[in-house]
């Protein structure tokens, strides 16, 4: 049985990285890895890190890419990768363009699809965009859903997805997570980074396309508003490439007092840079996900999350793109010691870090019985 994993960005190749290390150890199946390049520089690090060695190499990345020339990029790569591989499953992750059109490829090829992290949803097709609406086909294009949360598994349920087609397993993220801090606690690789670290880290992220423009010009005053009213906080900011958020943030944030703006940073120095901060503020999906297992207070600079879970949790509270309420909440956290406490303390409901072993045992019992 031959298995082919796609995947294109950042956080699919930190999230399927664990699958595929277990796949690579399971007899029964041979996986076979096609980059699709919808990320390069970006994902460059992560492939090395957890020595993935694709087989297909796409390349598609242009700068500023459009969605329209994204998505045909991918979808005519796909084809011949498809077509010369014929493997009896697609596999994909999350809800990026490169797993949308792989699902949609496979589907075109009647080859079935296993989607690892199904059943998210903020029920607002715009936000985030275009990824609720990604994952929603992708969804309908699967024929195996890896649940990571009860409340996904329900999500797909609502939606028709019959029942012993989802599988619960927890996100993949918590393993490759505790996978790098066991590795790595030796290590500091933080060291090379311009910190004073006699200053409390916030660490920022933010890329959404829906923050383009306004949302992210918010977040950027909201941090200009932090630094001015605390002395003694410093906001660590690794910028992402997309230009449209490198122009607004360099405009906005360069040579201001107590930011730092660096470029994306490698998962360990990442991973210790999250478990040596104070605070995060975010709009990153994974980074949600990741913060309660290092007991980190997240502030999620959007509107709607897929992951009402980490809210509930107690660990994480949705503060929008307003520049008043993202700089009060913050200040807040930062000054009143029992709310930040009572924040920094919340178990992790998105896994216990066993999630890829439990989608590998199940891709072995599924496509070994032809139960497709
Ligand atoms: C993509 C995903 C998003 C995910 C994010 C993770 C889509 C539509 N969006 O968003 O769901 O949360 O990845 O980071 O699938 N760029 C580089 N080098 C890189 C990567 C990106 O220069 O290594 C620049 C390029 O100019 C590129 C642009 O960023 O055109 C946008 O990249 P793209 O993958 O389309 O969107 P992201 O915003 O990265
Ligand atoms: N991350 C990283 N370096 C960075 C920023 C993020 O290694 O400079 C990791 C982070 O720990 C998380 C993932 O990248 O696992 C999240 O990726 P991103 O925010 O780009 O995508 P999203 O999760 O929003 O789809």
């Amino acid at each position: 049985m031959k298995v082919l994993i796609v995947l294109g960005t950042r956080p699919e190749a930190i999230k399927l990285a664990p699958v595929i290390k277990h796949l690579e150890h399971t007899r029964g199946i041979t996986s076979r890895v096609c980059i699709t390049g919808q990320h390069r520089e970006m994902l460059e690090p992560f492939i090395k890190l957890f020595d993935i060695r694709p087989d297909y190499e796409l390349k598609v990345m242009q700068s500023n890419q459009s969605l329209f020339d994204l998505t045909s990029r991918v979808l005519a790569g796909l084809e011949g990768v498809l077509k010369s591989e014929l493997p009896d499953l697609v596999l994909v992750q999350g809800d990026t363009t490169t797993a949308f059109v792989a699902s949609l490829a496979a589907f075109y090829l009647r080859i079935p699809v296993g989607h690892v992290e199904a059943g998210l949803r903020t029920n607002d097709k715009y936000r985030p965009f275009p990824e609720e609406i990604n994952r929603r086909l992708i969804t309908h294009l699967a024929d195996l859903h890896f649940a990571p949360t009860e409340r996904a598994r329900a999500n797909l349920l609502a939606e028709g997805i019959p029942e012993e087609r989802v599988c619960v397993t927890g996100n993949t993220v918590i393993d490759a997570l505790l996978m790098i801090l066991e590795l790595t606690k030796a290590q500091n690789p933080l060291t090379s980074l311009p910190l004073d670290f006699t200053k409390r880290i916030i660490l920022v992220t933010a890329h959404r396309r829906e923050s383009f423009g306004k949302g992210l010009a918010g977040i950027c005053k909201a941090i200009r508003t932090i630094v001015q009213n605390v002395q003694d906080v410093q906001v660590v900011y690794p910028v992402h490439l997309n230009p449209n958020v490198r122009a607004c943030v360099m405009k906005e944030l360069s040579e201001h007092e107590r930011v730092v703006l660096v470029d994306p940073l490698d998962y360990v120095s990442f991973v210790h840079l999250m478990n040596g901060s104070y605070l995060i503020l975010t709009d990153s999906g994974g980074i949600q996900e990741e913060a309660p297992s290092l007991g980190k207070p997240v502030l999620v600079m959007r509107d709607v999350t897929e992951r009402p879970e980490a809210i509930e949790a107690g660990v994480a509270k949705l503060v929008g793109t307003d520049a008043d309420r993202i700089a009060t909440e913050a200040v807040r956290l930062i000054r009143d010691e029992e709310a930040y406490n009572k924040m920094s303390k919340a178990q992790n409901p998105f896994g216990d870090g066993h999630a890829a072993p439990r989608i590998v045992e199940i891709l072995c019992k599924v496509l070994n019985n032809g139960n497709r």
